[in-house]
């Protein structure tokens, strides 16, 4: 049987090895500003590791509550990634990442370009996200936040009282479609990783629908669907400006 933690398809290797995977696009390219989208009250990294790298690490959420939940020492700031005006602050970031976030943007372009700007040049990002055209994200994105609420909190009560459940949009989160790809690169990225991950937990937590949306997601991990993902990651970098070295 294929453990789902070393299945590079399954969406359990994203969520196990998302963190590794950061650790190294941040430790290979010696960046040392980085920002962690809508880390909220639980940012990826722990104080001891920001020192251990030697980052200068910023926190930026849209929620002041979220914010003030996590720990004391890291440079918190207040903003929507869609929304905000990067020209003040650009060219700030050697590193960003996002990580269960990009679904929750009104305006997923915006964001992306936001990031672009807010990056420094030969800056990398990495984001991973639930993806469309997932047949449990497609519910959850034509529910009623309401009644998807009420379904978060019968599916999981426990979970559900600790962590409050975000509005969804899904905007400009899709998986590797060749329309994705230009996209990005449409932004002026330069795409070094765009990879397509397969299944969620509502197999486990659903008896019939569940087994049927398990069934689904295999199936199309069997075809490498870049249309039905479920979740995908996403490595860009933003190019550095012709004739300019590493060093400037
Ligand atoms: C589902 S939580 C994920 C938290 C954390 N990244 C994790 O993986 O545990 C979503 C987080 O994104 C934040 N968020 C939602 N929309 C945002 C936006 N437009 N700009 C910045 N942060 C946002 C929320 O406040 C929340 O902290």
């Amino acid at each position: 049987m294929i453990d789902p933690k070393t299945d590079p398809l399954d969406s359990a290797y994203a969520d196990v090895h998302f963190k590794d995977r950061c650790c190294q696009l941040i430790t290979a390219s010696g960046a040392r500003t980085v920002c962690e989208i809508g880390g909220g009250r639980s940012p990826l990294l722990s104080l001891d590791e920001v020192r251990a790298l030697k980052l200068d690490y910023t926190i930026l959420d849209v929620s002041a509550h979220e914010l003030r939940r996590a720990p004391d020492g890291y440079t918190k700031v207040v903003g929507d990634i869609g929304a905000l005006d990067a020209s003040s602050i650009a060219d700030r970031y050697d590193f960003m990442f996002s990580r269960m976030v990009a679904e929750h943007v009104r305006d997923g372009a915006a964001m992306h370009r936001n990031v672009f700007s807010l990056l420094r040049p030969d800056g990398a990002a990495f984001h991973l996200f639930p993806t469309l055209f997932a047949p449990a994200f497609v519910l959850n994105r034509l529910l009623p936040e309401q009644a998807a609420r009420r379904l978060v909190v019968a599916l999981w009560p426990h979970r559900a009282s600790e962590i409050p459940k975000f509005p969804v949009r899904y905007s400009k989160c899709f998986g590797p479609t060749p329309r994705m790809h230009r996209f990005f690169e449409g932004l002026g990225y330069g795409i070094e990783e765009y990879r397509p991950f397969y299944g969620t937990t509502y197999a486990h937590a659903v008896p019939v629908l569940g087994g049927l949306e398990a069934w689904f997601n295999t199936t199309m991990a069997r075809r490498r669907s870049t249309r039905f993902t479920s979740y995908a990651w996403l490595v860009l970098r933003k190019p550095r400006p012709a004739g300019r070295t590493a060093h400037g």
